[in-house]
């Protein structure tokens, strides 16, 4: 089949939310709708929680908490739809973030009683940089929620993007009604389908139907009345441009757990999104529509996914053309003809082996450790290489202290390793000559889980001693020189391992005195890989 075709049904997204908001419940519920498992529960059990999906760190089971970004692919409508999960939980790591370099869209999942939490705000940042259009979805509206205005005032000012409501809630907690669609003017009446475990009717009313007073009652009709007219008034109109351009995100409202407002989302979601898009290269743009050339590029690489064999997976983005299993690519990075071998794809909660998946699609393969987070993988003739992945700011910092120093070469090859996947970066202080190690990492858990591997793959103790530094910024400028620095009494410089220069600071506030103080100075919060 011609591989457009394909690519066209195509709809490759990330999910992102504050943990709680009800990010695996409003998944499972597409999943439901996708037929991909039959009543819901089955991907989130309660004493499987939240490692039903991906359970394959130790770590992970230890906590109960999903350490690495998975990825599902179910079909609705006639479209294949490929959900980017990412952890939202506190401990968090570049993971999450580079899961959102390969998504096209992202949908947000927002806890209508709690409005824009911390870790939201995070992701949200990665977004906007990259201009990819973002859907909010407000959950749990059949408990109280904040007002419905509020809501999303707290939005537009917390992540500095306006908002569209698509439709617009009836009450909430005990008194929720239902939602009202602007577009349609019906509403969309609340029932809990048997608490959400099956797909099942709706059931909806024309407002201007003379028994929707009766259905909801004369004081939500009234209410639901001057807050529409206060809406049409105040809200940016939808605008399809604007949504592509991740300048205005479209709101819909609902209930995950009672499955009320999902298959609308999930329907509104998917006429407003793009197939896959060009992606900038450095032979310029590669349009998946017109490249038939097999290519990708990989955004995260898992270790230990089989502990007999220390293997490695190299999760990639597939860009353009037709991936078709054992098949020979050229790695751009490695300068060299490799065979993908071992083609994986998460399929609801169990990963399968794959033969065909097509530009849009996220697959796993095996990596003998060559790879690294962001090559690029191609059987075109001309050879490039995808845009690189920023390196996020790790917010927090240790200094590494080897307990058996006669273990240095297993140290050295281990904390390497571990850093070329991406789980931590690592730093050296600059010219002090000393060889003691830095290590960064966006989440504290990583800290752990860094001692666990060294410990159990590479038969090295470490102690972590704590820095107090939670700021981070590249230095732009090329050959800078950095004894003129004037910074303040906070601030330590550091080298990465390609030797550019960096800043920590203890204070933010240090970050803006330093930049006033150097007036040349150019910072940034994302480094280059
Ligand atoms: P997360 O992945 O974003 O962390 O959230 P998750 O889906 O696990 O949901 C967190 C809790 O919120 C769960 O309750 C879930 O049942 C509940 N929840 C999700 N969506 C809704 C909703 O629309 N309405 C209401 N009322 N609750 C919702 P839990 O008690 O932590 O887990 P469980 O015992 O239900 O499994």
């Amino acid at each position: 089949m011609d591989f457009t075709n394909e690519i066209k049904k195509r709809r490759t997204f990330a999910i992102i939310s504050h943990p709680d908001a009800g990010k695996t419940t409003l998944t499972e519920k597409f999943l439901l709708y996708g037929g991909a498992i039959n009543t819901a529960g089955s991907v989130k059990g309660k004493a499987t929680a939240k490692h039903a999906v991906s359970d394959w760190m130790e770590i992970e089971k230890e906590r109960g908490i999903s350490v690495t970004s998975s990825v599902l692919q179910f079909s609705y409508g006639g479209y294949c739809i490929n959900i980017l999960d990412t952890p939202g939980h506190q401990d968090f790591s570049e993971d999450t973030y580079r899961t959102l370099m390969a998504a096209d869209s992202a949908v947000m999942v927002i806890d209508g009683s709690k409005g824009v939490e911390a870790q939201t705000r995070k992701l949200f940042k990665v977004c906007v940089m990259r201009h990819i259009p973002i859907f909010t979805f407000i959950n749990k509206m059949d408990r109280d929620a904040m007002d419905t205005f509020e809501l999303l005032d707290d939005i537009e000012k917390e992540l500095g993007i306006a908002t569209c409501p698509i439709n617009w809630p009836i009450g909430s907690g005990k008194a929720f009604q239902g939602v009202y669609e602007r577009k349609t003017k019906t509403v969309e009446l609340f029932s809990d389908t048997q608490k959400g475990t099956r797909v099942g009717e709706v059931q909806r009313i024309a407002a201007s139907d003379g028994q929707l007073e009766q259905v909801i009652g004369d004081r939500a009709k009234e209410k639901l009345e001057e807050e529409i007219e206060l809406l049409d008034g105040a809200s940016a109109e939808f605008d399809q441009e604007l949504v592509s351009k991740g300048e205005l995100s479209p709101v819909f409202f609902g209930s995950a757990l009672t499955n009320f407002g999902v298959e609308t989302f999930l329907r509104h979601f998917l006429t407003m999104t793009t197939p896959p898009l060009p992606r900038l290269s450095d032979h310029g743009p590669i349009d998946p529509m017109e490249e038939a050339d097999f290519s990708a590029f990989v955004f995260k690489i898992q270790a230990n996914m089989n502990k007999a064999h220390r293997d490695r997976i190299a999760f990639m983005r597939i860009c353009s053309g037709t991936f078709t299993a054992g098949m020979d690519v050229y790695h751009v990075q490695g300068g060299k003809q490799i065979r993908l071998s071992q083609p994986q794809q998460m399929m609801a909660s169990e990963r399968k082996m794959i033969e065909t998946a097509y530009g849009g699609d996220i697959i796993g393969v095996f990596d003998p450790g060559i790879f690294s987070i962001g090559d690029t993988l191609t059987t075109s003739r001309e050879k490039y290489a995808y845009e690189g992945i920023p390196t996020f700011a790790p917010e927090h910092f240790a200094r590494v202290r080897q307990l058996d120093t006669m273990k240095r070469k297993q140290f050295v090859k281990g904390i390497n390793q571990i850093a070329q996947e991406g789980a931590i970066q690592i730093f050296q202080e600059y010219n002090t000559g000393m060889e003691e190690i830095i290590v960064g990492v966006v989440g504290v858990l990583q800290f752990d889980v860094l001692k666990y591997r060294l410990k159990n793959e590479y038969n090295v103790e470490i102690l972590l001693e704590n820095l107090p530094y939670e700021h981070i910024r590249w230095i732009e400028n090329e050959g800078i020189d950095m004894d003129s620095l004037s910074g303040t009494s906070d601030m330590k410089k550091i080298k990465d391992l390609h030797e550019r220069p960096l800043l920590l600071f203890v204070h933010e506030w240090s970050v803006r005195m330093t930049l006033e103080r150097n007036p040349d100075l150019k910072l940034s919060e994302f480094g280059r890989s």
